[in-house]
């Protein structure tokens, strides 16, 4: 069993996605990764952090074929989904895990595109990693038997919902761990990312408060810059 840390190399593997087969270093490539785990397809909690995360990440809008028409969905997009696509903005790519089987993730797919259509166009544009027999799930450390609400009906353990955010280097630079009964807050994501991107490029740090909490607080405050809308309010220089 594999003890991860921030600052550990994040393990390479082979794995069956949605999108192929995929060597997880090779697919990485020198981008930013956000590994993002699951624990099983079809749930509420799941569903609706795949859509979102899907409405983040949309690199070319859907289209609908009605009659000789081809409607383009941007259209339909909210000001908030106006500002994408925040991953690829980033260069970051997205991966998602669940411990269920390709079939199951390809249906629930259409799922996640019924549910998230709801709120707004939603196209799954990153591979799914289909980890039945928990392997990765393994690898990365995401099955935790010693926390006892985290358990199925089996009273097996759910693989705990972690977010892995790696840098080019493949290097874990944070993870932030749920229990499988919680949905995740992609909105944090993004500034978690943002903070490390900018302070690996400024040496800065990106404490969460308010310009006026920081100005109260820390004699020397000085606003340095203001890279994206995700770290609106303050940046310290160290
Ligand atoms: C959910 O995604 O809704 C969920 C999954 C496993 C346990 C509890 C909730």
């Amino acid at each position: 069993m594999s003890h991860l840390r921030l600052g550990s190399t994040a393990p390479d593997f082979e794995a069956d996605t949605t999108e192929g087969w995929m060597k997880f270093h090779d697919w990485a490539g020198d981008s930013w990764v956000m590994l993002f785990s699951h624990p099983g397809d079809f749930t509420p909690v799941c569903t609706t952090e795949l859509a979102d995360v899907s409405q983040r990440s949309v690199v070319s809008w859907p289209t609908v074929q009605r009659g000789a028409i081809i409607v383009d969905l941007s259209a339909h997009a909210s000001p908030v989904q106006r500002r994408l696509p925040q991953f690829v903005k980033r260069g970051v790519k997205i991966v998602a895990i669940s411990a269920d089987t390709l079939k199951t993730h390809f249906d629930w797919i259409e799922d996640i595109i019924e549910i998230g259509n709801k709120k707004g166009p939603t196209c799954v544009e990153y591979p799914i990693i289909a980890d039945e027999d928990r392997k990765v799930s393994m690898l990365y450390d995401m099955l935790d038997a010693q926390d006892p609400t985290n358990v199925d009906e089996m009273g097996l353990p759910y693989t705990i919902r972690t977010v892995f955010v790696i840098d080019p280097k493949k290097i874990i630079r944070a993870m932030i761990q749920y229990p499988a009964a919680v949905g995740r807050d992609f909105d944090e994501v993004i500034r978690v990312i943002d903070a490390l991107q900018a302070a690996d490029k400024y040496k800065i740090s990106t404490p969460h408060i308010s310009d006026a909490e920081a100005k109260e607080m820390f004699k020397k405050f000085e606003k340095v810059l203001v890279i994206t809308s995700s770290l609106p309010k303050f940046l310290l220089s160290r």
